[in-house]
């Protein structure tokens, strides 16, 4: 439904001032100085970078954190270059700069754009204090492949929530202004379709129809061109045979012409100089060639343009208006940020804004938010106050940095709080705490007779298992999902204790974990989330924060079903039931040794409160091309805990010229109820919002039958019909 052909493109208002002074600086530089303006750089370059910038060589320097070293630089490039261009400091501030919020994959389970925005916000201005003006992030990519480690740093498997968030994370990062009034500029990455690497192997190819990419893929990207991202990230991935960073059908046709994007396009780091290995380029000069006519701005690292890009033009094979288009527009976000009137940080500031009380509660509030509740049976969970002790058991009892998530280059190790630390000081003062490892994260002993010995004394066993930080993020796939080590092992003698159980699972992706899940009557899902996590998991095992995440991703049961998500297409030969006995069902759509549903759908979530859905509403059940659908249900705490619910609507186009997915998220609200109260949720979306491509993936909005569903997650809800008519 989230459609990536837009009628016309989006308009800016052009700035005269603005304008003439880049035009200006434009006239005065040499063929050299505009490749400059191409060149991003980091200081392990084999060039001398010191001197390059200040013959005015290089336009950017990135992953450089310390004030001090910024301003050596942009010293060099404001004092002693030629024309004084400043440098932008380009950096990856994925979830948190000092304070260390929890993986965006695991804050997508908040479905809270104000709380991402609020989370991006305090991470740029930690990141402005020390010198930061390019923020390489929002990472949009759709993935729907846990095995890729990089799916942490996405919102998930669906276009509509990602497409929701990434504008938030944009809104809070490019919002934020430093005290001299600068601000950063977001990189919306990494275009196009890298989510959907094969095998979930990193930098992998992906082959996908021209369809899927603009339906399900592109989306994100768009909404991030359309919340005002300055700058976008062309990713490492070939799609459909030409690599993304030399793909002008991606960056020509579909971001500039389709979408107007008028921002600056940098490749991912040596992305042109990988054209080589791609085997789409014979030499440097050759990947220059197609990566700067395909529409690719800066070279990271500058392998390529730096060398060849000069000699192409004087060859006649680059027009050197080419570089003239790309230059303005560095030139104009350098003005736009700031960065001709306000080029130096100021160092002594720089340290009093990071780890604020106010930050560190933020991420404290992140962290509980986005911790979704799997199971509870038998109502383990809050803790009961006759808990006299509790066994803490498992390798991430202790864990610090594991907390921390993939990318935290500034999070210091030393602020994070364990969840042993926190249990002692959150739990009432007559509770005794036993504190045991059981296992390391990965390989080493098992020591069960430690693990059992606490388990008997206690009256409820916690059990923090899951992956290190290093298991996701760049470079780092898994093709075994389950728990690493021995820690299986550990649970499964821990389940047969015959104490109450509850499962912790701290990782940075959805893990396989259907025998920890059959075993353990408590499972929940903690994420890695970052320098206050601890603080989040004790606050929702306590009952001070009842949980209210909902899943971004679908988990699989094992990972033969991969990729397993909620938007698949129904086949001409579905399976009857969903979800449940789906086995050996005489050719259909299934596995012989597994069922089709997921562990847990995308959208799912318990909570300590109890949701009844009812008197679902269709207020308009028939609605026109140019009305809105109108959809109504009541939801009700029938529970003991006030909570929150968000409440999903998804729908269904039943027969189109095409086929289409079997549901699809179309919007979604987050309702706070009292225990005993209900409330009337009513969705409103506009007819022109089930538009989808035809066989020429032109925009289409069909006559005809769709069902639509309210419900708590992707496979369960209230169902209703309703036609579009003309
Ligand atoms: C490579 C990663 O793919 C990208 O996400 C990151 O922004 C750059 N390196 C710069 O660190």
């Amino acid at each position: 439904m989230v459609s990536t052909i837009s009628s016309k493109p989006l308009t800016r208002s052009i700035d005269p001032k603005r304008e003439a002074f880049c035009a200006d600086l434009l006239a005065k530089m040499t063929l050299e100085e505009k490749v400059g303006q191409m060149v991003q750089a980091d200081l392990s370059w084999h060039e001398d970078v010191r001197q390059l910038t200040r013959e005015g060589r290089i336009s950017s320097l990135f992953t450089i954190r310390d004030p001090k070293v910024i301003n050596l630089y942009q010293h060099i490039a404001v004092d002693e270059s030629r024309l004084g261009i400043p440098l932008i400091i380009g950096n990856d501030i994925i979830h948190g700069f000092r304070s260390i919020f929890p993986i965006p994959l695991a804050l997508a389970c908040t479905w809270d754009p104000e709380l991402v925005e609020q989370v991006a916000r305090a991470s740029i201005t930690e990141a402005m204090a020390c010198g930061t003006t390019w923020n390489f992030a929002p990472m949009v990519d759709i993935s729907r492949d846990p095995r890729w480690g990089r799916v942490a740093e996405g919102s998930g498997e669906d276009a509509y929530l990602s497409s929701t968030l990434g504008a938030a994370w944009i809104r809070g990062y490019q919002e934020a202004r430093d005290a001299d009034g600068r601000s950063a500029a977001a990189c919306v990455k990494h275009y196009a379709a890298y989510g959907a690497s094969e095998s979930g192997k990193d930098y992998n190819s992906v082959d996908m129809s021209e369809r899927r990419l603009r339906e399900e893929y592109l989306p994100p990207y768009r909404a991030a061109v359309e919340a005002g991202v300055q700058t976008l990230m062309t990713s490492f991935n070939d799609l459909n045979g030409v690599p993304a960073s030399a793909n002008s059908f991606l960056i020509k046709r579909i971001l500039r012409e389709e979408w107007g994007f008028e921002g600056v396009v940098v490749s991912d780091y040596d992305a042109i100089g990988e054209l080589v290995m791609h085997g789409f380029a014979r030499d440097h000069k050759e990947a220059t060639l197609r990566s700067v006519l395909a529409g690719v701005d800066m070279d990271m690292m500058g392998n390529a343009y730096h060398f060849h890009l000069a000699a192409l033009v004087r060859e006649g094979k680059v027009a050197e208006t080419v570089l003239d288009e790309a230059v303005l527009r560095i030139l104009g976000l350098k003005y736009d940020l700031g960065l001709f009137e306000h080029p130096f940080v100021d160092e002594a500031d720089a340290h009093s804004a990071l780890s604020l009380p106010e930050s560190l509660d933020l991420a404290a509030k992140a962290a509980a938010q986005s911790i979704v509740l799997l199971k509870n049976e038998g109502g383990i969970l809050p803790l009961n106050a006759s808990a006299k002790t509790v066994a803490l058991i498992g390798p991430l009892a202790k864990e610090r940095q594991s907390l921390l998530g993939c990318w935290c280059f500034d999070g210091r190790v030393e602020d994070v709080e364990t969840l042993a630390e926190v249990l002692e000081r959150d739990l009432p003062a007559d509770t005794n705490l036993i504190v045991e490892q059981g296992c390391a994260i990965d390989g080493g002993d098992l020591d069960l007779a430690g693990a059992l010995k606490a388990a008997a004394l206690a009256d409820v066993v916690l059990l923090a298992l899951g992956e290190s930080d290093t298991m996701s993020g760049e470079a780092h796939s898994r093709a075994h999902l389950c728990l690493p080590g021995r820690q299986q092992e550990l649970a499964d003698a821990l389940a047969k204790c015959g104490k109450p159980v509850v499962a912790l699972v701290f990782a940075g992706r959805p893990l396989v974990m259907t025998k920890l899940v059959e075993e353990t009557p408590s499972v929940v899902m903690a994420w890695h989330g970052g320098t206050r996590a601890a603080r989040g998991v004790a606050d929702v095992l306590t009952g001070k924060v009842n949980p209210s995440g909902k899943l971004s991703i679908s988990f699989p049961r094992s990972e033969g079903q991969i990729p397993v998500y909620y938007a698949h297409k129904n086949t001409g030969r579905p399976v009857e039931t969903s979800g449940t006995v789906q086995f050996n069902q005489a050719h259909k759509s299934s596995y012989l040794d597994e069922e089709n549903a997921p562990l847990f759908p995308f959208g799912f979530g318990l909570s300590y409160a109890q949701f009844d859905y009812s008197g679902l509403k269709v207020l308009t059940p028939q609605v026109r091309k140019n009305e809105t659908l109108r959809i109504s249900a009541r939801v009700t705490n029938s529970g003991k805990w006030h909570g929150s619910e968000i409440v999903q609507l998804y729908v269904r186009d039943l027969v189109g010229v095409v086929t289409r997915p079997v549901k699809e998220l179309v919007d979604f609200r987050k309702i706070a109820l009292a225990p005993g109260d209900s409330q009337t949720v009513e969705f409103e979306l506009p007819a022109g919002c089930l538009s989808f491509l035809d066989e020429n993936h032109h925009p289409v909005l069909e006559e005809g039958d769709y069902k639509v569903w309210i419900g708590p997650n992707s496979a369960e809800g209230l169902e209703g019909r309703f036609e579009l008519i003309d």
